[in-house]
């Protein structure tokens, strides 16, 4: 594979999600580069289709490609539950390609205290039933119920995230029959780590609520590590690309990296 260690990581999702991977990332991994690119002309995935998904997917991995990144993260559950596949082909071996959804099956295969994992995302996540076909592989033990909860991104993007109206959607989606007797509760969209802590304190802390961002950004660590591709020192700033400026995306991006972010619109269809 042609690349090098101090090559950027690329990152894209359809909007701000994805940031709490690339926060995750900048925390554990300071010395990295990241391109994230935000599809927000495209947003919401989770209402796709599979072709859609995998198009615009296709789309921004050549555009990330072109930027010569080492690694292409899918930081959407809806495009690494659609298009991983497609996307790992099309790249071959020009960079490795991963998503969020293994290292989080991993997490929560390996523990033994685990019985019964509740999955939310959006419809096109929860619909390909990826989490329950992994985890089946993985450990019969564990049973899933999963929920489709197609609010909860609209609401995030939307600024919606520590008042009475998300309250009230992330009580009304926590509350159905499906998540009745869960143990773990696992954020199968890279937007509601935005929430997490509203979601656990619905459930009085009493349901574990893993990090995924920090569980994929650990795994990537290691990953890179294994293969000797962990950057040693960072040559250029963290970039952002949006399909569509949104006033939220800076908002939310200028909140987790704690300074103003190089933010610039890229068509790319
Ligand atoms: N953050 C994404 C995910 O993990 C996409 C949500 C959406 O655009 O519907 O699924």
């Amino acid at each position: 594979m042609e690349s090098k260690k101090s090559n950027p990581i690329g990152l894209f999702d359809s909007g701000v999600g994805g940031l709490t991977v690339a926060h995750a990332i900048h925390t554990i991994l300071p010395q990295e580069q990241m391109i994230y690119y935000g599809d927000t002309a495209h947003l919401p995935y989770g209402d796709k289709s599979r072709d859609t998904i995998i198009h615009y997917a296709l789309g921004i991995t050549d555009f990330l490609l072109e930027k010569r990144c080492k690694v292409i993260l899918i930081a959407c559950n809806s495009a690494s539950s659609n298009a991983f596949d497609e996307v790992k082909e099309h790249v071959g071996d020009r960079a490795v390609v991963l998503n969020v959804i293994d290292p989080v099956v991993d997490y929560v295969a390996g523990d033994e205290t685990i019985r019964n994992v509740g999955v939310i995302g959006t419809k096109a996540t929860i619909h390909s039933k990826t989490y329950e076909k992994k985890l089946a592989g993985r450990n019969s033990r564990i049973g899933v119920s999963s929920l489709a909860t197609p609010l909860l991104v609209p609401m995030i993007e939307e600024g919606f995230v520590f008042d009475d109206i998300s309250n009230a959607i992330i009580r009304s989606y926590l509350s159905r029959r499906e998540l009745a007797e869960i143990d773990t509760l696992i954020l199968g969209c890279t937007h509601y780590p935005i929430i997490r802590n509203q979601i656990s304190r619905f459930y009085n802390f009493e349901v574990n609520v893993p990090d995924s961002s920090l569980i994929v950004a650990e795994q990537l660590q290691q990953f890179l590590g294994e293969r000797n591709l962990l950057s040693e020192h960072r040559k250029h700033p963290d970039t952002f690309f949006v399909s569509e400026y949104t006033p939220y995306f800076e908002v939310i991006a200028n909140m987790f990296f704690n300074e103003k972010i190089l933010l610039e619109k890229k068509s790319i269809w």
